[in-house]
């Protein structure tokens, strides 16, 4: 088996497909551009979805990369030795072309033979889906492993809770999929110990998703017209089997950052768990936090949506760091090693380093002045208790006055034997703020994009709306983020002030009169240079290939944009700005509606 390190990894997988008639395609934004029901990028198909579903993709058909991801739902686990809130994930695409036949042979290729990982044939195991009232027995991946030589003792029928895909919300795109597995010397941990056990035998390395079907509303499962592939190969973790590492934490992508930790701290990974832990989570967290704000959508610390998930990851590796003795400005001089390690790969990390350090310094500033007093409060409130509950008035205190993340409260309770009345702190919470960052957690453990014509004409009125904020505001005007629910859209974008009134009067007149001009929307792919000559405004960094779809709305708008649209803009009927607002430093938000709705809201 050949010993690995990241970047070889990366380069073998990408050139593999490449060999193989694969386009290679930048990693997209980790903040997803057109998906109101998740927060972040979670995986190597979400920016894919309109693809998977038909839409023609400007490269072709045949599709590999490398995308960053992050999945915060099980951050109460990291600091164990497999749960990372930021991951990479290799993959490679099929829109309609090739299926099963040729998926399972290039992994059967990529993994086993010399040229490429050189995994022994006899350390792999597979599973295939075992078929339900729904779908059937996957028996031709079962025959296509057998094929490459694969005994039946080695591969594996089970369930659809281990193997199925997606949908990753309540609707698109799904499937069987064929996972592959590498044997570890770990004796069976019974007589019917599988790949579904977690006993620790069987380590999943890779994922062949073989989406045939497009989940619709009321549950039923749509024949897709031209069937995909979707893959996904956990960096991390892959490193981690390769290399025969104990955890992701001993691969050649934290050593570094451990490193500087143990520098700066005088503590040594290792020493004990307590000590594993708090080295962990700091690692995984700045460098989840250096990802989110160096993206090209860039995050910045706030109390909502993404900001809010930033906030309680800085803050709570501000908390690790300090029990382990950090001094004060620590975050930044880890932020400078994981920038140092990644820019080669992710060059907007370099471009953005000052910013990163920046915006970290200033978090745990803010949060550095009131740690010591919220504590304090807490300690107040703990000694009162008579039960062993925090009640829900006393954790929204602290975090409406102090800025403890109810996560850190409840993370401080724990430490002491406490719990603490989550519930109570969201119904406050809720009735505090007009959106709660529970709405925020649930979405973004949630679904994929709703292609819905509601959603294309919304998806359209931000295009409108962004070039008549350049017309009225002037072309520093950028857009940081949108995003888009059934009911309304919410646009942020680069300005430094609070909108006049007279201005945002402005802005909506003239989106209204494009609607009223009733633009034809045309679609054209070019390259990304042919798209900055036309003068189309959007992300040119990392986010496409080569060639890109630049959507034009008459004389109004130009703008690169992987769609869905509508496709005249008098289809929006009206538009109405209901809000501006700030969002972070220096980015305004607008929230508003348009006239076409399903359920007769908007203006
Ligand atoms: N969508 C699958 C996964 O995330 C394969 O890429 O595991």
């Amino acid at each position: 088996m050949r010993s690995t390190t990241s970047n070889e990894l990366r380069s073998l997988y990408l050139e593999f497909f490449q060999e193989h008639g694969h386009a290679v395609i930048p990693s997209a934004s980790l903040i997803p551009e057109n998906d109101p029901t998740v927060l972040f990028t979670t995986a190597g198909m979400h920016p894919l979805v309109p693809y998977l579903l038909g839409s023609p993709h400007p490269v072709g058909k045949r599709l590999t990369d490398v995308q960053k991801c992050v999945r915060t739902s099980d951050i109460d686990e990291v600091g164990d030795a497999s749960h990372l809130t930021f991951f990479e994930m290799l993959g490679n695409w099929s829109l309609g072309d090739y299926f099963k036949r040729e998926a399972i042979a290039w992994s059967w290729e990529f993994l086993t033979s010399d040229r490429w990982l050189g995994i022994p044939q006899d350390e792999l195991a597979f599973s295939v889906f075992i078929g339900d009232e729904n779908a059937p027995r996957d028996d031709v991946s079962f025959k296509l492993w057998r094929d490459q030589g694969v005994p039946a003792e080695r591969i594996f029928y089970l369930p659809k809770e281990n193997n199925w895909w997606g949908p990753a919300g309540l609707t698109g795109p799904c499937g069987p999929d064929t996972e592959m597995f590498i044997i570890t010397d770990k004796e069976p941990c019974g007589p019917d110990c599988s790949p579904a056990c977690s006993c620790g035998r069987y380590l999943e390395i890779w994922n062949d998703v073989f989406m045939q079907y497009n989940k619709i509303a009321d549950g039923t499962l749509v024949p897709l017209p031209a069937p995909n592939v979707d893959t996904g190969m956990g960096l991390e973790r892959t490193l981690c089997v390769l290399t025969g590492k104990k955890s992701v934490y001993e691969t050649d992508l934290f050593v570094p950052i451990l490193d500087k930790i143990a520098e700066l701290t005088g503590k040594v990974y290792g020493s004990d768990e307590e000590t594993t832990k708090a080295f962990r989570i700091v690692a995984d967290h700045v460098r989840t936090s250096v990802f989110l704000i160096g993206d090209p959508r860039g995050v910045t610390p706030s109390n909502v949506d993404q900001g809010y998930v930033l906030r309680r990851l800085i803050r709570r590796a501000v908390r690790h760091g300090m029990k382990l003795g950090a001094p004060e400005g620590f975050i930044a001089r880890i932020a400078d090693v994981i920038i140092a390690g990644y820019c080669g790969v992710y060059p907007e990390l370099g471009k953005a380093a000052d910013f990163i350090k920046e915006q970290l310094l200033l978090e745990e500033g803010r949060f550095q002045r009131t740690l010591q007093q919220g504590t304090r409060e807490f300690e107040k409130a703990a000694s009162r208790l008579t039960g062993g509950t925090i009640d829900g008035l006393t954790a929204f205190h602290l975090y409406d006055t102090y800025g403890f993340p109810i996560e850190i409260t409840a993370e401080l309770a724990r430490e002491r034997g406490l719990s603490v009345d989550e519930a109570g702190f969201r119904e406050r919470f809720a009735a505090h703020q007009e959106r709660s960052h529970a709405g925020a957690e649930q979405r973004f453990k949630g679904g994929l994009v709703d292609a819905s014509d509601q959603t294309a004409r919304l998806h359209t009125a931000t295009h409108l709306l962004h070039a008549a904020l350049r017309r009225v505001l002037g072309n520093d005007v950028a857009q940081k983020g949108s995003n888009i629910t059934a009911e309304r859209l919410r646009f942020d974008f680069s300005f430094g002030r609070k909108m006049t009134k007279d201005e945002l009067a402005e802005v909506e007149r003239l989106v209204n009169e494009s609607i009223q001009a009733d633009h034809p929307i045309d679609c054209r792919e070019m390259t990304v240079d042919e798209a900055r000559g036309e003068g189309a405004i959007g992300l040119f960094e990392s986010k496409y290939g080569d060639r890109v779809k630049v959507y034009t709305m008459g004389t109004v708008s130009k703008e690169i944009c992987g769609g869905p649209h509508a496709s005249h803009t008098g289809e929006l009927v009206s538009f109405k700005i209901q809000k501006e607002e700030a969002s972070s430093a220096g980015v305004r938000r607008i929230r508003a509606v348009i006239g076409a709705s399903s359920d007769g809201a908007g203006a």
